[in-house]
């Protein structure tokens, strides 16, 4: 086996050779973290500005994190699920109680908890709805992300997640996000279920109009459709609250949770439900041999307790509602809009001047990680955990970058006599 040779370009190359090509990374190489900062192979430090696709909310290798790790793994890895383990009800009773749902199949990734969900949708559709056998369908959203399995990308609206990777066996329908009088004309009879994020993440952090997610839950209710919440990126106080979805209505009839559910160190998911559309499920109809492990529900224990004790979906309100307005008082011809909810932040960069991926290379080189989603919108999502003088200092790093592109600009038009 070759060895590494340490420098950042070798690192690169060797991800490159051997790993499939599927994203594409700021061009540093990671090797340490904690709390709200990391560091590369050359020693630089950087603020995480990006917290792992909110995962890591706590703050990186957050030492109660940490210690509810190692607790676990002195006395139980993972067993599986054909044995009852002494942390699972815990996790489970802690997760509902939280939620306000009343029971939970734990599994791993997000995507896996959508998929979950939406075999529950399905299942409720013909056993308590009585829709004829395989005509279910479940309505989403254009802009949606929900994972990366080949049933979840054949109702993605965007191409490049779905190109090649068909047949796909439909029962999707894609709605405007936002618009609840498409929600009222798209269900039909078949109707089981209507799945959306509160906010969407991946699609551009777009918030929609207030009152929507309170018109939707009255509109399903009365064509007996399940309203199935997406809050894999938005829960676990992200967005100011807990959940997304408490902005506006008592529970959703359907949740999927993920990311800062496993401490930002491990793979936990969920999807919970009313009594009603879990009890579709029995034993042999649904499974997970990691979902649920003692591992998993120390974990998820360990991140609600942080996240109620700390308080941190109120720290969120409050940090991300000034971040917002710091951004926004920036003025920049570059900035476009600026919005989100807690500590999820969309700045929209103007396509006129710069893409979203230059300005994250830019703020990179100023010490900041951000990421852009799509072409015109950089996410900002630290962990929750971050103080507001990192704030203070990131508006000032990215104010400066907008200034040098300014500049820069300015001196590459010709002089004014001569335009
Ligand atoms: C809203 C939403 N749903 C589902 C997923 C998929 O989660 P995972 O990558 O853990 O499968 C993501 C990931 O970004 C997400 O943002």
């Amino acid at each position: 086996m070759t060895e590494t040779s340490g420098t950042t370009k070798d690192y690169i190359e060797r991800e490159k050779r051997y790993l499939a090509y599927m994203y594409n990374p700021l061009p540093i190489v990671l090797n340490r973290n904690d709390g709200v900062w990391m560091w590369d192979t050359e020693g630089n430090k950087y603020l995480d500005f990006l917290g792992a696709y909110c995962s890591a909310s706590f703050g990186h290798r957050n030492p109660r994190i940490l210690k509810a790790l190692t607790d676990q793994l002195e006395k139980m890895d993972v067993p599986a699920r054909a044995f009852h383990t002494d942390k699972l009800g815990e996790f489970a009773e802690a997760l509902c109680k939280f939620t306000g749902m009343d029971m939970v199949q734990p599994m791993n990734s997000g995507a896996e908890a959508v998929e979950t969900g939406i075999k529950a949708a399905r299942r409720w559709g013909y056993d308590v709805k009585k829709i004829p056998k395989d005509k279910a369908r479940i309505i989403v959203c254009q802009g949606n992300f929900h994972g990366r399995t080949t049933m979840i990308v054949s109702f993605s609206s965007d191409e490049d997640y779905k190109r090649g990777f068909g047949p796909f066996d439909g029962g999707f329908d894609i709605i405007p996000y936002g618009d609840v009088e498409a929600l009222k004309k798209a269900i039909t009879p078949n109707t089981c279920a209507f799945l959306l994020e509160p906010i969407q993440g991946e699609g551009g952090i777009l918030v929609p109009p207030e009152g929507y997610l309170r018109e939707v839950q009255a509109v399903c209710k009365k064509n007996n459709v399940l309203l199935l919440l997406d809050e894999i990126q938005t829960g676990m106080g992200r967005t100011g609250k807990d959940f997304c979805f408490q902005y506006e209505i008592d529970r959703p009839d359907g949740l999927m949770l993920g990311k800062a559910l496993g401490g930002g160190v491990y793979p936990v998911s969920a999807f919970l439900a009313t009594r009603e559309v879990m009890n579709v499920f029995q034993p042999g109809s649904h499974g997970s041999t990691f979902g649920g492990n003692p591992v998993a529900s120390a974990l998820g224990l360990e991140s609600i307790r942080l996240l109620q004790e700390e308080k941190l979906s109120e720290r969120s309100a409050e940090l991300g509602a000034y971040l917002i307005k710091k951004l926004k008082a920036l003025n920049s011809p570059f900035i476009g809009e600026v919005r989100g909810k807690g500590l999820l932040v969309g700045m929209e960069i103007d396509s006129q001047h710069a893409t979203a991926r230059e300005v994250c290379e830019l703020l990179m080189h100023k010490g900041i990680l951000s990421k852009e989603t799509h072409d015109t919108v950089i996410r900002f999502s630290p962990p929750l955990t971050i103080e507001k003088k990192e704030l203070d200092w990131t508006v000032e790093r990215v104010a400066e970058v907008l200034r040098e592109m300014e500049e820069e600009k300015a001196s590459a038009l010709p002089a004014v006599g001569k335009r």
